[in-house]
């Protein structure tokens, strides 16, 4: 019996096999266990000397099996750092970065230099009605100027109301002065629609719309703050801003913008070199825009411009090709996207 046990336990290959075999032993319903219980036939001297043996038998198998199990855990430590060793020497893994798309990093910076002047950002969806994108802006419907907006139509809602995606942000500027009383002091960035694709045009772009509303507002503040903003936007302090007449239906007077460059050699360089290129619209607040929003135009006046985004990424960072913005190429934005 002796020597079946302990080769029991000697046989035992792992941790789990050994608790097999002091069981088979030791337990409840061990071999050990079980002649001891035989013990109470004898007589008490049978037993005495039975019991030495046993106890003695016992003490051998438990000290073999405890034995045992130091051997098999060594074993399991040594297998389980073979195992999970680690390479030291393996090199790692690239890590990938992201960029900040140009467009996003020219949004920054153009909140940043309006907030310092006490602008804040104002936002609205780019599914609009046409009250907000066109007829509060004093364009009713059959107004020639929503022709020239190629706009996106979408069915209606559910409650009737007609919808598109909004041509322009000006539609943020009549949810402003819907929503607030003023002075108003706001910029819009975010993203347009219109239906027009080539070399100049995607139908998504993104333009910045500004609004100011108070009551002694007037054209020199319009023109002071482009200039402040151009000059502070592509770094160049003595940059030329000019007005040119134009025609918004929302505004009146109106006046395109343009920023002194130079063309020589079919380069074009920013600065004051006496020719100029457009980046945005602007004007006075047309009195019925004001009057469409609740606001008495003998007390308020305001301007408000929307530029380009795009067109000044393009300006300020080089990037040669409208389309590249939206084709999501890796290549692309790892040239022209900004660490963070
Ligand atoms: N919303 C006009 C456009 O998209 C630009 C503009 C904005 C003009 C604000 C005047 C005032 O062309």
């Amino acid at each position: 019996l002796k020597s079946d046990l302990l080769s029991l336990v000697s046989g035992a290959s792992d941790l789990p096999a050994l608790e097999e075999a002091r069981v088979a032993a030791l337990g409840k319903k061990g071999r050990i266990t079980g002649l001891m219980g035989d013990m109470r036939a004898l007589s008490p001297e049978e037993r005495k000397e039975r019991g030495q043996q046993l106890n003695a038998l016992k003490d051998e198998v438990a000290a073999a099996i405890e034995a045992r199990r130091g051997v098999l855990a060594k074993e399991a430590l040594a297998r389980r750092l073979e195992a999970e060793r680690v390479d030291v020497t393996l090199p790692a893994r690239p890590e990938a970065q992201g960029r900040i798309h140009p467009i996003t990093q020219t949004i920054d910076e153009i909140v940043a230099i309006f907030a310092a002047m006490g602008f804040t950002v104002a936002e609205g969806p780019e599914i609009e009605g046409e009250f907000n994108n066109f007829t509060a802006l004093n364009m009713p419907a059959n107004h020639p100027a929503r022709q020239m907006h190629d706009t996106f139509y979408l069915p209606a809602a559910p409650d009737g109301t007609d919808r598109v995606l909004r041509t322009h942000t000006s539609p943020v500027q009549i949810r402003t002065m819907l929503a607030e009383k003023p002075p108003i002091r706001i910029i819009a960035p975010g993203r347009t629609y219109r239906s027009d694709y080539d070399q100049t045009h995607t139908p998504m772009f993104h333009q910045v719309e500004a609004l100011v509303i108070g009551e002694d507002i007037h054209m020199g503040h319009l023109k002071g703050t482009l200039l402040e903003f151009a000059r502070a936007f592509f770094g160049i302090d003595d940059l030329p801003v000019r007005f040119r007449p134009s025609f918004f239906p929302f505004t009146e007077p109106s006046a395109e913008i343009d920023i002194g460059c130079s063309r020589k050699g079919g380069e074009l360089k920013l600065g004051n070199f006496g020719d100029w290129l457009e980046i945005g619209g602007s004007g006075m607040v047309h009195p019925k825009v004001l009057e469409n929003c609740g606001l008495d135009p003998s007390r308020w006046q305001g301007f408000a411009f929307g530029m380009g985004i795009e067109r000044m990424a393009m300006l300020k960072y080089g990037i040669p090709d409208l389309r590249t913005f939206f084709e999501a190429d890796l290549r692309w934005l790892k040239h022209y996207g900004f660490v963070p």
